[in-house]
């Protein structure tokens, strides 16, 4: 069996809802109290034992290389004082694991964007995180994506985390219908790009965390444009559960929908609470 050691993170995405904030910020880089996004997704992958993060970029995001790079002036100017801890953590993350990194020319939808991770991954299974889906673990279980790690040695094959969602938001999300398996567990039939909520073949939405089997970049390369005329990853992975077997994991723990202005302040509030008070 191969196991997972990258992760691929879509990252070239202009993130129009927060102008103008991330006219020349990268939208990955906003931070939930003092840390960006990205790095939250980063460390969610090293709790996966994941260690090479191949990040997918475009015009403007340089910001995330750097960040992922040691600051030699910053370090010398708080070496000794007081203040040094505050690297103490991105530090610990630039030691783990390397970083890769590929430009997305054109934006052409997610499933362009993995397409355009190919070169960095390879023919091997590999996980996806999509950086403004901000999640944590509650006390008794590992992080999401360590979950899905845990299921892909089991079940080998591609795996979308889910979770429910009141039917009027479905024009938001990739939406599945499967057979439950075993609690929490479904086996893929059909999965539709953000249906409007009558045409929903469920409510149970997928959220940015997947474990993609490397079969994938072929069938990405004949899927057609589709929702809003880009490539979507949804319709790759509906042609893989038609063709073998796709899984569907209510992860346990909580989500922030961070690429809206609601789901950012309530990340917020929630890592301030947990981390703070
Ligand atoms: C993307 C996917 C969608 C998925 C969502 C999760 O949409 O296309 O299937 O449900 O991420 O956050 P986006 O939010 O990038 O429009």
């Amino acid at each position: 069996m191969q196991i997972i050691k990258k992760c691929l993170f879509p990252a070239a995405g202009y993130g129009t809802r927060f102008l103008p904030a991330t006219k020349a910020t990268p939208k990955e880089m906003l931070p939930v109290l003092t840390k960006p996004l990205i790095q939250y997704g980063v460390e969610e992958a090293i709790e996966a034992g994941l260690s090479t993060m191949a990040i997918v970029t475009g015009r403007g995001k340089r910001a995330i290389e750097d960040h992922f790079d040691i600051s030699y002036e910053l370090e010398h100017q708080i070496k000794d004082t007081p203040k040094e801890h505050y690297l103490r953590e991105i530090r610990e993350v630039i030691d783990k694991c390397t970083f890769s990194y590929t430009r997305q020319i054109h934006m052409k939808g997610l499933g362009h964007a993995i397409l355009c991770g190919e070169t960095l991954i390879g023919n091997e299974p590999f996980a996806v995180v999509l950086a403004d889906d901000l999640c944590d673990n509650t006390c008794e279980e590992s992080g999401v994506l360590s979950q899905m790690v845990k299921l892909y040695e089991k079940h080998q094959c591609s795996i979308v985390a889910i979770e429910e969602i009141p039917k009027e938001l479905t024009n938001k999300y990739g939406v599945i219908a499967g057979n439950e398996i075993e609690p929490g567990l479904f086996e893929i039939t059909d999965m539709v790009e953000k249906p409007d909520p009558q045409d929903a073949p469920s409510n149970l939405a997928i959220i940015g965390r997947y474990i993609l089997t490397p079969d994938i970049f072929d069938i990405i390369r004949v899927t057609e444009p589709g929702k809003g005329g880009e490539i979507q990853i949804t319709d790759a992975l509906r042609t893989q559960a038609k063709a073998g077997k796709v899984l569907a994991y209510k992860f346990k723990g909580k989500r922030f929908d961070c690429g809206s202005v609601e789901g950012f302040v309530e990340a917020t509030n929630y890592f301030y609470e947990k981390e703070y008070k």
